[in-house]
């Protein structure tokens, strides 16, 4: 989805010479515009470009005052971006089970928490959102922040209100698999002026440069070391472009899975991922739910047959067996938040720690990933290969 708007928006940036929001003699504030717009889409106070999902994480994590010592409750079936950057933070990832949405357990994060608890970190997993309400509910009660890894699900909203407006922040990533893309890229939201102007802080080495921030808004927090994860002009320029494609692109997402769902509607047992809220996912990624792993194997077997590449999320493992998470590793013994002097918790992970989940992960099937360019065409091929897979694997 990538034309001559993001070209056009590209080439100007690089003829006003300003390649950098902070500097420069004409800059065209492509971030600002797009921090603008975002916070506008999202329905957040505030939004802050960063340079990738990771980093948005990261800051926002960082903003929500995790770090050493802490607990953060994360799904086990995500990206490993999601307990790394808790563990980036300083922080032990915690891990809940999921349903077969793929997406966290209202229930079972409030069983996970401990006296160390400080956040939940729910992810809303390619396009479905988490339940958001039971999620704040369970949050307020504990008193924990919520920060959403929103990174597969631009556009998604869970009960009318759109996801990174429900937690304490939001964290985005416009990786070039995403929504929307700049190529990499990432945006933190939260409509909180502290938390945002510590996430602004800390993603740009602990200043708050007025010029070219969000009009009005006057910083009273003190300064504190921070990194650079500060987006650049070029890639505003692209982000700008592709956000204002979002409403089209989730309008259509949402047309062809609509069409998808109708045209296997009246397949004898043939169950749908459950995707949360039927007005407010976004379609971008095709489920069907099976009673066990063995029908799964073999329907996975006969889409093959019809040319799809139907997959389990993740490979049907959960994040917690990767080697990083599963090893407790950290770049350097110092910093390895399992080992913290402040950390008196004592987390293992391995094979059986979210028993449900694992079940899940190999009975769910992730049949395609659609993008805007598929036609009702498509759709009505892939109803067609479901339909005759139904028939000889169910
Ligand atoms: C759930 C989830 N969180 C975080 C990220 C990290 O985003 P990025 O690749 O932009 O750092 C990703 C990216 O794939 C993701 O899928």
């Amino acid at each position: 989805m990538l034309d001559e708007e993001e070209t056009q928006e590209v080439l100007a940036v690089i003829k006003s010479r300003s390649l950098s929001r902070d500097y420069g003699p004409d800059c065209l504030d492509t971030v600002l515009r797009f921090e603008q717009g975002f916070a506008e889409k999202v329905g957040a106070r505030y939004a802050l470009a960063v340079t990738s999902g990771t980093a948005a994480l990261k800051v926002a994590l960082v903003a929500a005052g995790v770090g050493p010592g802490h607990e953060v409750i994360v799904p086990c079936c995500t990206f490993i971006a999601t307990p790394g950057s808790v563990a980036l933070a300083g922080a032990v990832p915690v891990f809940a089970e999921v349903d077969e949405s793929l997406t966290m357990d209202p229930e079972d994060v409030e069983r996970k928490g401990t006296p160390r608890t400080k956040a939940i970190l729910p992810v809303h997993l390619s396009g479905v959102p988490c339940r958001m309400d039971r999620i704040a509910e369970v949050a307020g009660r504990h008193n924990l922040r919520v920060v959403e890894d929103c990174a597969q699900s631009c556009g998604t909203a869970y009960r009318g209100r759109r996801i990174g407006a429900w937690g304490d922040l939001g964290a985005f990533s416009l990786q070039f698999s995403k929504v929307i893309t700049s190529g990499e890229g990432g945006a933190v939201t939260s409509s909180d002026p502290d938390l945002y102007e510590r996430a602004v802080r800390y993603h740009d080495q602990g200043s708050f440069r007025e010029r070219g921030r969000f009009p009005g808004f006057s910083p009273r927090l003190e300064a504190f070391v921070g990194e650079n994860y500060r987006m650049n002009e070029l890639t505003g320029a692209v982000a700008l472009r592709q956000l204002a494609k979002l409403g089209g692109i989730a309008e259509t997402l949402r047309a062809r899975y609509r069409r998808f769902r109708e045209g296997v509607s009246d397949v004898p047992g043939l169950r749908l991922r459950p995707v949360n809220d039927e007005e407010g996912h976004l379609g971008a990624r095709w489920g069907l739910a099976f009673e066990d792993a063995e029908t799964c194997a073999r329907f996975t077997k006969a889409l093959r047959g019809e040319g799809l590449s139907p997959g389990l999320a993740y490979g049907g493992e959960p994040v917690y067996m990767q080697p990083q998470i599963l090893n407790r590793a950290a770049a350097t013994p110092e910093g390895n938040p399992w080992r913290s002097p402040l950390y008196e918790g004592d987390v293992t992970y391995g094979r059986g720690l979210c028993p449900r989940s694992e079940d899940i992960l190999k009975r769910v099937l992730l049949i395609a990933s659609i993008n805007p360019r598929y036609t009702e065409r498509d759709v009505d091929d892939i109803v067609g290969a479901v339909r005759r897979a139904a028939r000889t694997a169910l």
